[in-house]
């Protein structure tokens, strides 16, 4: 699992959609390079999206597509990472993205990074002089934490490596930096022998997982961290959060000490990659009755239907795919963009994809 290579044997190769949206045009999965003395390699300035796509009877559909964009927006304000580009060029992007994909279900990453100009290349840690560069890939994601683990849950420890806080590193954007912090987590977590490590916050509050939030359920009421924990708002987050108002269980946000995980009821992650996965231990201390407890499963019930397009999202959650009109004109997804797509099928080596220019 832990070859130099990067190889990791038990980690499935996904499929990968073979074209990649740059800065407005559509490019092979292999012309999707940067330069070695890129600014983002050695100083981590990117900021990043995930998000799902799933398979319904009217075809693939994106969810939460519009906040998801949003939550990308702000992530690149924070870092005060000034483009043109606006919540309906990610969005038109992505749809587009996927309809050339041809896949029914994946998972879409939008990535926007400091680059290297290398006319004229700058090194330092000022990132203004560096241009900006913004791709959105694909491929399709399986279970994030397994396939088991949706049913029988997770086994998980507390890191010992503290969440950030708020005024070092904003866990509120989601940004490539963080994910160093993540990494940390996750890799002390594997080599314990656990899926997954729950991180605290700098006051020693229960905070999130290393890229997942978390909920405590205990006497029926549904708790999770407050974002003053340092926890990415997800959207995964506020979905449960609007089920559960649906569904009539009451949700309170709040700080949690380490110790009520113990002794909770039932406990949850919720993430786009992770979706709704139950906590059966923490610290190999046994949650309820060790198994995917009552609410979780009523609510995971409820996520996965909305999410199939099988039951009606409290809002407009679902983006399908084949539903939406082909943006025309001059932004790269006209009549001759269309049908260069007949030969980006995701899984074949792609003959001319390079769509129209954009700008
Ligand atoms: C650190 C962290 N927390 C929480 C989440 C869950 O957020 P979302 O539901 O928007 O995917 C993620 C996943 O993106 C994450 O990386």
């Amino acid at each position: 699992m832990f070859s130099r290579s990067g190889k990791a044997k038990d980690v499935a190769t996904p499929r990968i959609v073979d074209v990649v949206w740059h800065d407005g045009e559509f490019i092979k999965w292999n012309d999707a390079r940067v330069h070695v003395m890129s600014h983002v390699l050695h100083y981590g300035s990117s900021v990043f999206e995930g998000i799902r796509c799933y398979a319904t009877k009217r075809g693939p559909a994106i969810f939460r597509l519009r906040e998801h964009m949003q939550r990308f927006l702000n992530s690149a304000k924070v870092y005060r990472m000034d483009h043109d580009w606006t919540i309906d060029d990610f969005c038109n992007a992505s749809v587009e993205l996927v309809r050339r994909s041809g896949l029914e279900q994946c998972y879409i990453r939008p990535i926007l990074f400091r680059s290297l100009d290398e006319e004229h290349p700058a090194f330092g840690v000022n990132p203004f002089p560096n241009p900006l560069a913004c791709y959105i890939g694909a491929w399709d994601w399986g279970k994030y934490l397994g396939d088991e683990a949706i049913e029988q849950g997770v086994d998980v420890q507390v890191s010992t490596w503290n969440r950030l806080t708020p005024n070092s590193l904003p866990a509120m954007a989601k940004s490539g930096a963080n994910y160093m912090n993540s990494q940390l987590i996750k890799m002390e977590a594997l080599l314990n022998g656990f899926a997954e490590g729950i991180a605290l916050d700098d006051r020693g509050y229960v905070s999130e997982g290393s890229g997942e939030n978390i909920f405590v359920v205990s006497n029926g009421v549904v708790n999770t961290p407050p974002l003053s924990s340092s926890v990415l708002p997800g959207i995964t987050r506020d979905s449960v959060i609007q089920i559960c108002g649906e569904l009539g269980i009451t949700i309170k946000e709040r700080s949690i000490q380490r110790a009520a995980l113990y002794v909770a009821d039932e406990i949850f992650f919720s993430g786009t990659a992770a979706e709704i996965t139950p906590i059966r231990s923490v610290d190999r201390i046994k949650i309820g009755n060790g198994k995917r407890g009552e609410i979780t499963e009523q609510i995971q019930k409820v996520f996965f239907e909305i999410t199939a397009g099988e039951r009606p999202a409290p809002g407009p959650w679902l983006t399908y795919v084949r539903e939406q009109e082909t943006p025309a004109g001059n932004n790269g997804f006209g009549e001759k963009a269309a049908d260069e797509l007949s030969s980006a099928s995701p899984l074949e080596p792609a003959g001319t994809v390079r769509a129209a220019a954009l700008k």
